[in-house]
């Protein structure tokens, strides 16, 4: 049985924890390189996304050969690890909704971000679609841990957690948006526990696609099952990854 002193304590110090790292997290507002904003943290000395541009990246990586590859079906479950400004949504959010897909995105992210920071990222006037500023407003204001349904075709869980965290079902998602801090910033987010863990909840056939392409990422990832091409990075980027579980 649980001593209620304990639990309650234990709780207390759960929350202390993740307000003195909420307060390590603490970023400030950066101009890239195609005039997008991006978030930069002083204590990770790491950007939320590429400096060279953040909405280029974002197209390019997870959209462009992420949801393309994928969004010939007509329901598609996504995996975003990292949420982060929550770009990747609000584009996959656009696009799904051209194409008429009905999407589960279910997100992953222990430090989420303040709305009076985010509404300051410049992404609605960059974006040519109209009320990205609602939306994406919706996007960040919705509740935290359960599905939310945002429309008849996109719902939404974002999960106050860490990928090692996370329970992740078998054979789930058809697409993972690995977006993780890089490497030198957080280390324990590349390894392979976590892709084995991965490539698990995806479904055969499934996706996983990451600006990252270094070579031991690469080979992880292939030691995890994956077959992985390297594929021409945005701007400034020379590569970047597309990891498939293939179907046998
Ligand atoms: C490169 S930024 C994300 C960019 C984000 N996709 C966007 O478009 O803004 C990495 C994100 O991963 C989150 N993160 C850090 N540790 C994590 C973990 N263990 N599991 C999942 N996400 C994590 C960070 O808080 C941050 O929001």
């Amino acid at each position: 049985m649980f001593n209620p002193v304990f639990l309650r304590l234990y709780i207390l110090l759960t929350q202390l924890k993740n307000q003195i790292l909420v307060h390590i997290m603490k970023a400030n507002i950066h101009i890239t390189g195609d005039g997008s904003h991006t978030l930069f943290v002083p204590a990770l000395n790491e950007f939320y996304h590429s400096a060279k541009g953040a909405f280029s990246e974002s197209m390019h990586v997870f959209i462009n050969l992420g949801f393309y590859s994928v969004a010939n079906s007509a329901i598609i479950n996504i995996l975003e690890v990292g949420f982060g400004t929550g770009l990747n949504c609000l584009l996959t959010f656009i696009e799904a909704r051209e194409k008429k897909n009905k999407i589960f995105y279910d997100a992953l992210e222990p430090f989420p971000l303040q709305w009076d920071l985010v509404s300051k990222l410049n992404y609605s006037s960059i974006i040519s679609f109209r009320d990205s500023e609602k939306w994406m407003e919706k996007i960040h204001r919705c509740d935290t841990c359960r599905w939310i349904n945002l429309t008849d075709r996109f719902s939404i869980r974002k999960r106050v957690m860490k990928i090692e965290e996370a329970e992740l079902q078998a054979e789930n998602y058809d697409l993972v948006y690995y977006d993780a801090f890089g490497p030198n910033a957080q280390p324990e987010m590349w390894k392979l526990y976590n892709f084995k863990k991965i490539f698990y909840s995806l479904k055969r056939g499934g996706i996983l696609v990451t600006y990252c392409a270094k070579g031991q990422v690469r080979r992880d990832l292939q030691s995890a099952g994956f077959f992985v091409e390297r594929l021409p990075g945005p701007p400034g980027k020379r590569e970047v990854l597309r990891a498939k579980k293939k179907v046998k």
